[in-house]
């Protein structure tokens, strides 16, 4: 497919904007927002207005604010509850369950580790929402000796009854969010009015197996066809659609992985794209993981011109405001739409991924972060985004998610009379603030679209933990709305004017990737999603595949050695070099000559031997491609497990840096009356023979 290849291209130079200067990105966005200050302060009044009526109208609060209240401190509570309820729910049989749960409230030695009151077992409350569905104490003395009070509730309740409870939390969380368990209880209750107008999504994401994935496919076609079967006689963009997550339908549904995913995720999407047609309704692609972005557009793409799927103008596609790249994609996306003669349904969000991205990319060592790191850069983009949807409306039918009284403010502002759009919210959010919208619309009302999840406990967890997030963080505006100790006016602030005060404008409280370790750099990550780092060093290590490398000892004797091949685990044919075996007298040498350096060393102190495994760490950095090599083809090592492996053989070094630092300069623990003993303590041990294991030749070593 010459298309393909050439369009592919296209998408793969997103990246090079994936980690873009925050700072002069986010001053380009808060230009680029298509309202000047005297529109902001339009949107700021309107923004009042949705805030007040909202409020007056709000009935008291539901049980997942309560629980939210109760267990606020960013949810941690909550958060260890979900880690319980998702460690049941992969236990296969209930005696291992209760085992389970044995060892997390009963187990004595558990209870006293658990500290006074940092674990959300520890709250009388909590039982109380297991048990019977609201927030109670249940007994204010179980706050004093909390460990004792579970063990003492687990035996008298017994470890099933505790189970059942867990499962009962979960179900009455999941059924704010949730609008049905299957897809026609579902389209029953959306028909009663509780959505008028639905993109419905089944749960389930991030298959783990291809049986996982086929069932998660199979539902999906089951939606489809239900609800094409009732749909009405209006335009694509005025009937109910269906929400996919790409994750769900490979194990596999990774960058590295793009042929498989072309092979044999595509057909199914595909399959599903073609029964959506058939009914003329709305398919759209959720958007997930940073990482997955591009890969998700060149789905889309091939969708997109796909002859078969050719006239039908319901495919669409959800874009992340907090991505840097956000802003590119939606003018691709208009360039792609005038290319295939669609009109696109581009669903703008801010992203629901943000905590997972800011860490994913902590650990995996990049540049930078693919999003923003302050919450009104998100907000400003959001609104730059939209400026660009709405200017296009040939090509893209913008539907704008959001539960935030100025953005929505801002996006009728922007968008005007007369422009076709829609709002949409997330079934059990923002009922009351879209309530008061309309009220303030009149005769003139803007369509609000439910994204409706439907299915059941077992696949809930991932979706409810992004709900729990966003409604416990306390920079979120369906959390702010809650606290009423924030007026009106403070919740309608101008994003625009708040990042313009701001300084710097990235926020200096998240450490960058390599920031993260006191004392150490982090070990530089190999950002394998990106096709613009992957590509041209898939092209080196290719080069590098028929080097030979000899392996010989340091100490030579003079006797010559046997010279044996070192070949390929996976291919025993394929010759990677030579070694030379080390001779005993060679080790007798070695062990000669260390005793002679031994004091050299010995005097060497903690800064000299840190530079040296600082040093050592350079080096391996410094000739990543060939230890890269090395690892795959001596040790059998996936190209991602290698990346992995040289990162940990650096960590390793850096962080023994830092610990020889450390031991050398603050008092050790160790006995020992006089800094004399102490520094003996820290002598060298000797020589040593060291046999490196063949799973992790070099961080182990
Ligand atoms: P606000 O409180 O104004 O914004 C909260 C958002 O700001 C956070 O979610 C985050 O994106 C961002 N943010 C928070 N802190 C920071 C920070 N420090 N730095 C930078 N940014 C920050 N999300 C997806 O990822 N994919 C989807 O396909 C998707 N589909 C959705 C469909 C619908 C109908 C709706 C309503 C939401 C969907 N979401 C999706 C979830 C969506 O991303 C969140 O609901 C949304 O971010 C909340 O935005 P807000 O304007 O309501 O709230
Ligand atoms: C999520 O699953 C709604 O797609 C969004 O969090």
């Amino acid at each position: 497919m010459n298309v393909q290849t050439r369009e592919a291209l296209r998408w793969d130079d997103l990246d090079s904007v994936k980690f873009a200067d925050e700072s002069a990105a986010v001053k380009r966005l808060a230009d680029e927002t298509g309202l000047d200050a005297g529109a902001r302060k339009r949107v700021h009044d309107g923004a009042i207005e949705l805030v007040k009526t909202a409020r007056a109208t709000t009935r008291s609060r539901g049980l997942m604010d309560s629980f939210l209240q109760e267990f606020g401190l960013s949810n941690k509570e909550g958060l260890a509850l979900m880690c319980l309820a998702e460690a049941l729910l992969r236990v296969p049989d209930a005696p291992t369950a209760d085992r389970l749960i044995a060892e997390k409230i009963s187990g004595g030695a558990w209870a006293e580790h658990m500290g006074r009151s940092e674990n959300w077992l520890v709250n009388a409350s909590t039982l109380g929402l297991m048990l019977t569905g609201s927030i109670i104490d249940v007994d204010p003395d179980a706050r004093q000796n909390p460990g004792d009070y579970w063990r003492k509730m687990t035996a008298r309740l017994g470890e099933p009854v505790i189970r059942a409870a867990v499962f009962r939390a979960m179900g009455i969380m999941g059924e704010q969010f949730v609008l049905g368990r299957s897809i026609s209880e579902g389209i029953k209750r959306a028909k009663k009015g509780e959505g008028a107008l639905c993109s419905f999504d089944m749960l389930g994401e991030g298959a783990r197996t291809a049986a996982d994935a086929e069932r998660y496919h199979k539902r999906y076609l089951e939606a489809i066809d239900a609800v094409g079967k009732v749909r009405g006689d209006k335009p694509v963009e005025l009937e109910h659609g269906v929400s996919v997550k790409l994750s769900a339908l490979h194990p596999k549904y990774l960058a590295v992985k793009e042929e498989r995913v072309m092979a044999e995720l595509y057909p199914k999407l595909l399959e599903q794209a073609k029964l959506a047609k058939s009914y003329d309704i709305g398919f759209c692609l959720d958007a997930e993981e940073a990482d997955r972005l591009v890969i998700s557009l060149k789905l889309l793409e091939r969708l997109a011109r796909e002859p078969d799927l050719a006239g039908w103008q319901g495919l669409g596609l959800a874009v992340q405001a907090y991505q840097k790249r956000a802003r590119f994609v939606i003018e691709r996306l208009i360039e792609l739409g005038r290319e295939t003669e669609r009109r696109f349904l581009v669903r703008l969000v801010k992203g629901a991924y943000w905590d997972t991205e800011i860490k994913v990319s902590q650990v995996a060592g990049v540049d930078d972060f693919p999003v923003f790191t302050r919450k009104v850069s998100t907000d400003v983009s959001f609104m730059a985004c939209a400026d660009v949807l709405l200017s296009a409306p040939k090509r893209i039918y913008g539907a704008f998610a959001t539960h935030n009284a100025y953005t929505i403010a801002a996006i009728k502002q922007r968008a005007g009379a007369g422009t076709e759009f829609e709002f949409q919210r997330l079934h059990g959010m923002g009922e009351e603030l879209y309530a008061s919208l309309a009220k303030a619309e009149g005769n003139d009302k803007t369509p609000v679209r439910l994204y409706a999840p439907v299915g059941g406990h077992k696949d809930l967890l991932a979706y409810l933990v992004r709900r729990l997030l966003e409604n416990g963080a306390n920079s979120s505006f369906v959390n702010r709305m809650a606290d009423t100790s924030l007026t009106a006016e403070e919740l309608a602030a101008d994003p625009v004017a708040e990042l313009a005060a701001m300084e710097p404008k990235r926020n200096p409280a998240i450490p960058l990737p390599k920031d993260i370790f006191p004392g150490r750099v982090n070990s530089a990550g190999i950002d394998l999603a990106d096709p613009l780092v992957r590509e041209p060093l898939l092209k080196r290590l290719h080069n590098l595949r028929d080097r030979q490398w000899e392996a010989s000892p340091t100490f030579k004797a003079e006797i010559p050695g046997e010279i044996a091949p070192i070949t390929a685990p996976f291919d025993h044919g394929m010759r990677i070099g030579t070694r030379r075996d080390a001779s005993a007298e060679e080790v007798d040498m070695a062990i000669t000559r260390a005793v002679d350096i031994q004091p050299e060393w010995n005097a060497l102190g903690g800064e000299k031997r840190a530079q040296l495994l600082e040093a050592a760490a350079d080096q391996f950095e410094a000739h990543t491609d060939e230890i890269l090599s090395l690892c795959q083809l001596e040790a059998g090592k996936t190209l991602v497990d290698a990346v992995l492996e040289i990162r940990e053989a650096v960590d390793f070094l850096r962080y023994y840096a830092v610990e020889a630092r450390r031991l050398f300069t603050e008092p050790t623990p160790l006995p020992g009356p006089t800094g004399e003993q102490n520094y003996l303590k820290l002598a060298g041990r000797g020589v040593f023979a060291t046999i490196s294991p063949w799973n992790f030749p070099l961080a182990i070593f």
